[in-house]
């Protein structure tokens, strides 16, 4: 009798072991490894929606949330970075590919009314530092996307800071 109530609580540590040991390697993979996507604004907003939540990822250094902004982004920002851009940005060392950038852009009234993003691919657009633009209404719907002219046009001045105005990346 006694034997085989150890037998049971064996055989129940043995399944709860090995069931954690499961969990583990179905979740933490899943969380670093997402592949990054290519120039596709679909699979960008769903790789920085589900598969590597932005929200997740530390915000831009030196900025806080809901720090003021000016036109045409909106008048309350919170900017967040991947780790490749936090590091990059951190030890000022250029931007490195698969770097992203994602900007929330809230109204006056602190109602969130665009996602803005800069996406490094190494060799995407060599003459416009690589990046490739992003603008997604709330819900995903993409306004502009690719080499968009109109973010370059604007962040051209800052191309000797790698196109970035919200803080100085270089060394
Ligand atoms: C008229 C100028 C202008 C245009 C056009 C513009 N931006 Fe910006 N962008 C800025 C400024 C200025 C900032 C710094 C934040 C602020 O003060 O609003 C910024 C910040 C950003 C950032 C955060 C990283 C950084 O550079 O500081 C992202 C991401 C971004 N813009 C994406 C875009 C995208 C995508 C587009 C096109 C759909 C775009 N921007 C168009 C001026 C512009």
């Amino acid at each position: 009798m006694k034997k085989g109530l150890v037998l049971i609580l064996a055989a129940i540590l043995i399944l709860t072991f090995s069931w954690a040991a499961h969990a583990i390697h179905e979740t933490i993979p899943a969380e670093t490894q997402a592949t990054l996507p290519g120039p596709d604004a679909v699979k960008l907003y769903e790789y920085i929606m589900k598969s590597n939540p932005y929200t997740d990822w530390q915000l831009f250094p030196g900025k806080g949330r809901m720090y003021e902004g000016k036109q045409p982004h909106g008048a309350f920002l919170t900017t967040y970075v991947n780790n490749d851009a936090y590091f990059s940005i951190r030890d000022k060392k250029g931007m490195a590919d698969g770097c992203i950038i994602v900007k929330e852009n809230y109204t006056s009234d602190k109602h969130l009314n665009s996602v803005t993003v800069m996406y490094k691919i190494k060799g995407y657009s060599p003459d416009t530092g690589d990046w490739f633009w992003a603008k997604y209404e709330t819900v995903g719907k993409v306004v502009a996307s690719g080499r968009v002219s109109a973010c370059i046009m604007c962040h051209e001045v800052k191309k000797d800071n790698d196109y970035i105005f919200s803080g100085n990346i270089m060394k």
